[in-house]
């Protein structure tokens, strides 16, 4: 068939009522759309899920969450703490997915919810739950149902701590979209990201805060992620970094600790940032700017636990590390925004414009960014100083 006599419909996307959700999706759910929800244990998937069922069920027929984890009591006391519980949501407690497709066929909900894909199985596959072929063979049925009803369909997954999805990767490629959501466990903020879309772009970024009454959306990260006050003066091994996270641009903390090395072997640790990433920047500091670091211990800290993937980070990462082992902290008001390469050069980086509006929303003083950035200019009304440097030696000039 010729490609330009294919009817194109225009699809009429939902909203999941979660604003963040909806921008992670691309717009809002599609129907016939098949999402996989990844994360670590106990990162908050199920309360992600109940909460956009909850908000679904408000304008939309017949909602349906199976939970195959959780007994009913369990997932309605969940409900409760969330917020109202409408009457047409339903629970179905069950894992064998010949008796979810007749439920399916029988009730044709208008969204579905499946708590989690590891616990499904088909009874004529011998295999036990949660390995490869069950998961491959249960999610397709369900998938098969999705496309021919266009009922919106999301599986929530488990991840191992080796960061994969437990059992098949096979899944991914089935799915329309994979959502990851992660932060660390101790710390509350979440973010949530599509690793692929086939609806939209996977450079949008969900940012929730997991409080008792559930998971809010933070619309301003960097009032968030702002550990200091402002016109205070830091302590010494912290520095702001200017980051991006998908589109959203975001000032983070970056603090660092450097002290001598106890033990033979000096430590490094990076908590939400590349070790690898780390210990090269640590090499460069050392050949570049002659700063021995070889017998000391590193540590690096990222404020909010949160695990953000922006090279742009890396200036403020040196200017932290600096900062700490010359114990001298940093003035109040300074960022930073720029790669570092191997040689010690400060590389440019994408989205500078939006890095520098959002120092300069948060009242920052001072942004040093790549001397080969182009077109760099600060809003206009702005008090905003910019400082363009060259090599990591001449910040390490600059500042002390
Ligand atoms: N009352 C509460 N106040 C604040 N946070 C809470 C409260 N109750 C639960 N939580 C948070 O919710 C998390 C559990 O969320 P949820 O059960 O949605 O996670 P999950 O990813 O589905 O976990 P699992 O892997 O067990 O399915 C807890 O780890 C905790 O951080
Ligand atoms: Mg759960």
């Amino acid at each position: 068939m010729p490609l330009v006599d294919v009817e194109v419909l225009d699809i009429q996307r939902m909203s999941s009522g979660d604003h963040e959700l909806d921008r992670v999706l691309g717009g809002g759910v599609v129907p016939g759309g098949v999402v996989l929800l990844g994360g670590e244990p106990g990162i908050g998937k199920s309360t992600l899920m109940l909460q956009a069922v909850l908000n679904m069920a408000a304008a939309s027929p017949r909602v349906l969450y199976v939970g195959g984890e959780e007994s009913p009591e369990q997932v309605r006391m969940r409900a409760e703490r969330l917020g109202h519980v409408p009457p047409n949501l339903f629970i179905l407690a069950e894992t064998n997915v010949q008796e979810i497709l007749k439920e399916l066929e029988k009730n044709r909900p208008t969204a579905v919810v499946i708590d989690s894909v590891q616990t499904l199985y088909l009874p004529e596959i011998e295999s036990a739950p949660g390995s490869v072929s069950q998961i491959r063979e249960s999610a397709s049925a369900l998938t098969r149902f999705a496309k021919q009803h266009h009922v919106p369909l999301f599986f929530i997954g488990h991840i191992t701590k080796e960061g994969s999805l437990a059992g098949p990767k096979v899944l991914e490629h089935m799915v329309d979209v994979v959502l990851q959501f992660e932060g660390e466990r101790h710390h509350a903020y979440r973010m949530l990201r599509a690793i692929k879309n086939r609806f939209g772009t996977t450079a949008e970024l969900g940012l929730y805060e997991m409080q008792g009454t559930g998971l809010q959306a933070v619309d301003h990260p960097s009032d968030a992620l702002l550990g200091q006050k402002s016109g205070e003066d830091g302590l010494s091994g912290t520095a702001i970094s200017a980051a991006v996270e998908g589109v959203r641009p975001m000032l983070v903390e970056v603090q660092a600790l450097v002290s001598t090395a106890v033990y033979g072997t000096p430590q490094r640790s990076g908590t939400g940032f590349d070790l690898r990433r780390l210990n090269m920047l640590l090499a460069v500091l050392e050949k570049r700017c002659g700063f021995k670091l070889a017998s000391k211990d590193v540590f690096l800290n990222m404020a909010g636990g949160l695990r953000i993937q922006d090279p742009a980070l890396d200036l403020a990462v040196v200017a932290a590390i600096l900062s700490s082992a010359l114990d001298v902290p940093l003035p109040w008001g300074t960022v930073f925004a720029g790669e570092v390469g191997l040689t010690g050069e400060i590389r440019p980086v994408p989205r500078l414009t939006q890095r520098i509006s959002e120092a300069s929303r948060m009242g920052m003083k001072r942004l040093f960014h790549s001397a080969h950035a182009r077109n760099v200019k600060a809003p206009e009304g702005s008090s905003l100083e910019l400082i363009p440097v060259q090599q990591v030696s001449d910040l390490h000039g600059r500042l002390f």
